[in-house]
């Protein structure tokens, strides 16, 4: 399975913009954490690892940012930019945020709660687990 960006329902009128999440329907999963990312400093490089059962979207609440997500062979570069606009990721993918611009704030909402076990923070470990 490949990462993807999913458009996330967009409500807007005079007042402003709404958007909104539902799991098992805007996501493939259900929804068992939410964490966030911010004040990362300039230069600063997120991830950098693998979820060997994790999968999540990632939405730039504010600002913007790069992740890029390695299958083992081929990498992809998504920019986010815009609330509206979630980066799915599968499990099993290698991925690392980078490019974070001033006050950007990252959302991962993922289908697990926090384990570390299920990290894997060494590459060639990463390309050993895609192998099977
Ligand atoms: P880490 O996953 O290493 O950050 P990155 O987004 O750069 O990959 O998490 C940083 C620290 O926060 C680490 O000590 C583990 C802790 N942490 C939790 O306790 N719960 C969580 O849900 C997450 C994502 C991290």
């Amino acid at each position: 399975m490949e990462s993807e960006i999913i458009q996330l329902p967009k409500f807007e009128d005079l007042r402003g913009n709404l958007s909104f999440i539902e799991e098992e329907k805007h996501v493939p999963f259900k929804i068992q954490r939410t964490y966030w990312i911010y004040d990362v400093p300039g230069g600063q490089v997120r991830g950098g690892h693998a979820f060997k059962e994790q999968q999540e979207l990632i939405v730039a609440l504010s600002g913007s940012f790069d992740v890029i997500v390695d299958n083992g062979d081929v990498k992809r570069a998504f920019s986010l930019n815009r609330s509206y606009y979630g980066l799915y990721i599968p499990a099993g993918l290698w991925r690392q945020m980078q490019n974070f611009s001033t006050n950007s704030l990252a959302m991962v909402l993922s289908s697990t709660p926090y384990s570390k076990n299920d990290y894997i923070h060494d590459y060639s470990e990463f390309l050993k687990f895609k192998e099977g």
